[in-house]
């Protein structure tokens, strides 16, 4: 068993055939690759479905194994929020004279959405300006953050969350591949775990699996430290927390809390949007509540300090317990 690559680039999908689930988009891109005509690309849609490695696809698609490291340009949002950096390297390199005619070159921008406006303004005249032998596919998760004159230049596939079966087959093959021994009466609890721990992002759910391994849980499966490593509430502590909640006891909620070091908050808060329907509470305050932990869920996610949210949602909650 070889720990050296991390597992989701060994089983990276190597063939439009590999992607499951995304359908639509797959079956579509393999009309558009069979000529060199094909748009500028725009995927967008939640993290660990398929984007980057589709993008990989249809570069080798068009490119021959020595033309890979020549023509074929990656950047993430962290090289590409310095405009300079915009101007120079991407121009250098859509410039540059084709190795040869009629060879295609792709420029695949990881994180597209995270690139300032200004930048994009820049972006925009560079793909207006360059050869149709370069094409730009740009990657992201919020479509809404990438600029009209940029979208509007693209073809967009939307890539969708993998369903648990699709996400638990993965992992099982993976399982096999490796010929992991996971413990035959704990299978189907341990798949269980890793697919809540992924949320829908099977890269996620990958290195939740590998790490399992890495750090020896497998042989006596205990899911609880699997849960812990992967920045959740292990089962204890969340049911020590759930009493603390129905007991209405506030102060020793938020000491739960910040006990935990690994304290993950929007983890947490998919964890207890799981166990909220077992509290006593009038489904009206439930439906307040939900709303409620959508609006925490943004605020963290902009910056907000985690533990006043945190103790927000557990202060709204135990206020709204019945005794
Ligand atoms: N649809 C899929 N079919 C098969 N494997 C997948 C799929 N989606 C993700 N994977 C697995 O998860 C890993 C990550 O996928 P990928 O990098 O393509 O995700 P992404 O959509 O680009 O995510 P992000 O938005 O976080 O960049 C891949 O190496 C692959 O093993
Ligand atoms: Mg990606």
């Amino acid at each position: 068993m070889s720990l050296e690559i991390p597992w989701v680039e060994k089983y990276r999908p190597q063939t439009f055939s590999d992607i499951v689930s995304q359908s639509i988009a797959i079956n579509n891109l393999k009309k558009f690759v069979k000529n060199t005509n094909i748009p500028h690309l725009i995927f967008t849609g939640p993290a660990g479905t398929g984007k980057t490695s589709t993008a990989l696809i249809i570069a080798r698609h068009f490119l021959k194994e020595e033309e890979l490291y020549t023509n074929l340009l990656e950047l993430n949002a962290s090289d590409t929020v310095r405009i300079d950096f915009v101007r120079k390297v991407l121009k250098n390199f859509v410039n540059q004279n084709l190795v040869k005619d009629g060879s295609l070159k792709f420029v695949i921008l990881d994180e597209a959405d995270n690139i300032p406006g200004q930048v994009q303004q820049a972006l925009r005249r560079i793909i207006e300006k360059t050869s149709t032998s370069v094409k730009f596919i740009l990657l992201c998760n919020y479509i809404n953050r990438i600029i009209d004159p940029i979208i509007s230049r693209c073809a967009v596939f939307r890539f969708v969350s993998l369903p648990k079966e699709k996400i638990i087959e993965r992992l099982k093959h993976i399982s096999e591949e490796e010929k992991l021994k996971i413990p035959p009466e704990k299978k189907e609890e341990f798949f269980d775990q890793l697919y809540f721990i992924s949320g829908g992002d099977l890269r996620k759910a990958i290195n939740a699996l590998q790490m399992a391994v890495a750090l020896d849980l497998l042989e006596n499966l205990d899911i609880n430290e699997v849960f812990k490593i992967s920045g959740f509430l292990d089962v204890e502590t969340l049911e020590h927390l759930n009493i603390t909640i129905q007991n209405k006891d506030f102060n020793k909620s938020r000491e739960i809390i910040q006990s935990i070091d690994t304290f993950d908050s929007r983890n947490f808060i998919r964890q207890i949007s799981e166990i909220l329907p077992s509290f006593n509470i009038n489904p009206v305050k439930i439906i307040e509540l939900i709303a409620f932990i959508g609006e925490i869920d943004y605020r963290i996610s902009q910056g907000a300090d985690e533990i006043i949210q945190i103790s927000a949602l557990l202060a709204l909650l135990i206020e709204n317990i019945e005794s």
